[in-house]
């Protein structure tokens, strides 16, 4: 029988052969793993999204995600848009390289759909492109597109479902999101958006019956990072009620991804969300409703491997460069799951997992940076 999902026996033996010294490979810290949904998640995760879209760039896209996958890491996030289809590709390629050491239940292979994927690159004619094959197949109507490029129809997100399946050669996605619901609210207002969520979580539900998909979630740019009253705002209370009205209390919406970072920590910081009533910061509110937070851009696209203040290095561990540091700092925020790093080489793997040996910053940190105390 085919392995479609990660499974929480082989991501608990994934673990602890990673927490075992073998040869002369240190044993990875024992607080890397985190427990999500019965499944063992290594607390750094592997990003697929930024990178030209040519073959030297997908040759070390392949190379950099196999290397992560042999020194620990379980976690995979990517999308078909990312590098118009390249990047799952990569995935596909790596996960057959690497098919000998790691059976596949052993690893989360997480991917989205909203966002026209294109074919390796983008093509001359957008209209054109979207007529052929979508409107053509049947699969979407060019009055369900928003902004010229999102749809999140049923119809559609089954489609892209089965096409990251197809392009990373799998049987099943571990997780599969909603890319940047809120690039839908700028054209549509909230009734009608609450309406599309409600279609689109029931396909999903399908997809989940049908074991395409294993869990189901919302990943945001600024949806949950901005207050109640801007017009992209995204209450995750009303995402979970919507998912428990559609699919009972055994749903499977228990994921969001969100961008969190040294300087947008708005996600641990700010209480722009409510649960039953009471006003907490996203992540809590995410602990609250049962709901698992990975973090994108935990590098701000690469801008926080440098220039990282002294006093926050230091409160942080003295860690050997910028890049663990902005790290450190997003994976031992108490309630994240998974740090996702966009990682195209296999230098940044290597320098990145180290940090994975090293245990999480203890949670006062977090309370002294905010409150400025470390720079006394
Ligand atoms: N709305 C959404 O759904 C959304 C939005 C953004 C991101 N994401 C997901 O989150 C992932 C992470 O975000 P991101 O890729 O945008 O940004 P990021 O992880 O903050 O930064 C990635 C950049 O940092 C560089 N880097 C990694 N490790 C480094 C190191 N040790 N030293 C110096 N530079 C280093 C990478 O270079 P190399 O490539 O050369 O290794 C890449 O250019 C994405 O890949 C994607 O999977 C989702």
């Amino acid at each position: 029988m085919e392995i479609r999902f990660a499974t929480s026996k082989a991501t608990a033996a994934f673990r602890d052969r990673f927490a075992a010294v073998t040869g002369n490979r240190e044993k990875l810290s024992p607080d890397n793993f985190r427990q999500s949904n019965s499944l063992s998640l290594s607390s750094i995760g592997i990003g697929t999204y930024l990178g030209n879209w040519d073959s030297d760039t997908d040759k070390k896209y392949t190379e950099a995600i196999v290397e992560y996958l042999r020194l620990g890491g379980n976690v995979i996030d990517t999308a078909p848009n990312y590098r118009f289809q390249r990047s799952e590709r990569c995935i596909g390629e790596a996960l057959r390289e690497t098919k000998a050491e790691l059976t596949r239940d052993s690893i989360f292979v997480c991917s989205k759909g909203g966002y026209l994927p294109f074919d390796s690159e983008p093509p001359s004619d957008v209209a054109n492109y979207f007529e052929e094959n979508f409107v053509k197949t049947g699969v979407a109507k060019f009055e369900d597109l928003v902004g010229g490029s999102h749809c999140m129809t049923p119809g559609y997100l089954t489609s892209q479902i089965e096409q990251s399946l197809r392009n990373m050669k799998i049987d099943g996605l571990d997780l599969f999101y909603i890319h940047n619901p809120e690039s839908q609210l700028a054209e549509v207002d909230r009734y009608t958006f609450e309406a599309r969520i409600a279609k689109a979580f029931e396909a999903l539900e399908t997809a989940r019956s049908e074991a395409k998909i294993n869990f189901y979630g919302v990943a945001t740019w600024n949806g949950f990072r901005i207050a109640p009253d801007e017009s992209v705002y995204h209450s995750l209370e009303r995402f979970a009620n919507i998912a428990r009205q559609v699919g009972g209390e055994a749903n499977g919406f228990k994921f969001v991804q969100l961008p969190y970072n040294l300087a947008m920590p708005e996600a641990f910081l700010v209480p722009n969300q409510a649960v039953k009533g009471k006003a907490l910061p996203t992540i809590q509110a995410a602990e609250d409703l049962g709901i698992s937070v990975m973090i994108s851009a935990p590098l701000l696209q690469g801008q926080l491997a440098m220039n990282v203040p002294l006093n926050i290095r230091q409160a942080l561990g003295a860690l050997t460069t910028d890049a663990m540091t902005s790290l450190q700092f997003v994976r031992s925020t108490p309630g994240v799951t998974t740090a996702l790093v966009g990682m195209s080489s296999r230098e940044h793997v290597v320098e990145n997992m180290a940090l994975a040996r090293k245990r999480i910053a203890s949670p006062d940190v977090f309370g002294d940076l905010f409150s400025g105390r470390q720079s006394a």
